[in-house]
């Protein structure tokens, strides 16, 4: 594998085609309207200006003809590409069957069936005690489930987040939020309520040390705050986590940390929350991303890939927790039929064919060519994640090191990247601090051919923007 890893990374650097056809990004009429009629709070229209008109696998086409590998996959959701066939079927069943599509939350066949499914994939420990609400579709809404949940449960009010942290729009769930810029047109949120705490972000530890020192030293830093008097914080209903963060920039927590986080929530009597709305249903390499530090969390939040490309967003917890009132999180939408039956077509799907295991192999393989690109370009500060969950923080190598001896963060680089990389017919997104990290997020089943293909326009369109500075 290494060879081929090597002869395709290498090409990239030397074969770069004079000829390389580029697709161009003029306004079209289409686009032209979304820019008119729809808001200003849109988003990745503004860097992915495409009008799509069809979706196969990996693979998305536009209005015009042009084909796009895609590597952002509905920010993640879509575990097995677009339209697969066992959604498809599953979808064109519950439509067949003349099913309700629409139940609030009453059960059905199929709403009971997924739940099966899903406590099928939780860990035993988990599975045994575990109790499940249905929330409105979207993980926001799950996020905000979550704490309502703990607060009831606990008595207690405040949570703790972590810097770089990523739960949400409502303004809850934006409370919990590391980054700043959707927080600070609307001043007050429940930001009595929260207290940040610093993520092991490996690379810029929050504490300029890394490694097992930086892991040590945050752990101490928790479990001071929790457990002094004087530590001017209310003890919490509970710790909020993404195991890996995603839009705060692709960063894998240290599994020793993540199990001293544990270790620290249990024993303060603090619920701990993950939030694997992202890194959840295989992404990583695991079923759930919590798994690779084998730990049970008392809470878990799940949406996107769960409703296999439609909106169903669920809390499953321990039910020492379920000690809210009925009623107490309602909404209209969580009867979504053709979501559950599709999401049980995945979780299925997902297991008979390993697609964790899957998509470990894969983000190997992909890390690897990432790695041989960086010998030529020490733009590619820090490459990491888990599995298909994979990210670059791109820097400049001329800027002054930090303490860690790292250079800074390149602000204009990533958008540069991202743009190359559309004009070769690759969608990636951006995220991290300054937008600094480019993202790779492609469906689970992408094969060893296609993640070559990917390495093989990724280093083209470095190279292009590099050479554009
Ligand atoms: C970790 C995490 N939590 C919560 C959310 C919010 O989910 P949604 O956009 O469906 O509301 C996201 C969305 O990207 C996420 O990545």
């Amino acid at each position: 594998m290494r060879d081929r890893v090597m002869s395709v990374a290498i090409s990239h650097i030397e074969d770069t085609p004079l000829h390389e056809t580029l697709y161009q990004f003029d306004e079209t009429p289409l686009l032209a309207r979304q820019r008119q009629q729809e808001s200003n709070a849109r988003s990745y229209p503004r860097r992915i200006p495409l009008a799509l008109k069809r979706a196969k696998g990996i693979y998305v086409e536009d209005v015009e003809g042009r084909s796009f590998i895609d590597c952002l996959a509905g920010a993640g959701t879509l575990a097995l590409g677009h339209n697969h066939p066992v959604v498809i079927a599953a979808i064109q069943q519950v439509l067949s069957d003349e099913l309700p599509l629409h139940t609030l939350d009453l059960t059905t066949p199929v709403k009971d069936q997924f739940v099966q499914d899903l406590f099928g994939l939780l860990p035993t420990e988990l599975a045994r005690q575990a109790k499940i609400q249905f929330c409105g579709p979207t993980g926001t809404d799950a996020v905000e489930a979550a704490l309502k949940l703990v607060r009831t449960a606990t008595g207690r009010s405040t949570v703790l987040s972590f810097q770089g942290g990523y739960h949400g729009m409502s303004q809850g769930a934006l409370s919990l939020m590391g980054s700043l810029g959707p927080k600070k047109p609307l001043g007050a949120l429940l930001s009595n309520g929260v207290q940040f705490l610093p993520y092991p972000y490996d690379y810029r530890c929050p504490f300029g040390l890394g490694g097992a020192e930086g892991v040590r030293v945050n752990l101490h830093y928790l479990e001071n705050l929790l457990n002094d008097p004087e530590a001017g914080v209310l003890l919490p209903a509970a710790v909020i986590v993404e195991v890996v963060q995603g839009e705060g920039g692709v960063i894998p927590a240290d599994l020793d940390w993540l199990r001293g986080l544990r270790r620290i929530t249990e024993s303060a009597g603090v619920a701990l929350i993950v939030d694997e709305i992202q890194s959840g249903f295989g992404r990583t390499g695991k079923m759930f991303a919590f798994e690779h530090a084998g730990i049970i969390p008392d809470v878990v939040v799940m949406s996107k890939a769960i409703g296999g490309s439609l909106p169903l967003a669920v809390v499953v917890y321990r039910d020492w927790l379920d000690t809210w009132l009925p009623g107490a999180h309602a909404g209209t939408f969580r009867g979504n039929q053709m979501a559950m039956a599709a999401g049980s077509a995945v979780m299925r799907y997902l297991k008979e064919h390993d697609l964790a295991g899957h998509a470990a192999a894969m983000g190997e393989r992909l890390g690897e060519h990432l790695r041989i690109l960086q010998r030529d370009f020490p733009q590619l500060g820090d490459i990491r994640g888990r599995g298909l969950m994979l990210g670059v923080e791109l820097v400049d190598p001329q800027g002054a090191v930090d303490s860690q001896g790292h250079p800074p963060v390149h602000r204009q680089l990533a958008p540069l990247v991202q743009r190359e990389c559309l004009k070769r017919g690759l969608i990636l997104e951006l995220g991290g601090r300054h937008g600094s990290v480019v993202r790779f997020l492609p469906p689970l089943v992408i094969t060893a051919v296609e993640v070559d293909q990917v390495a093989e326009i990724f280093g083209r369109a470095l190279a292009a923007a590099v050479a554009s500075l």
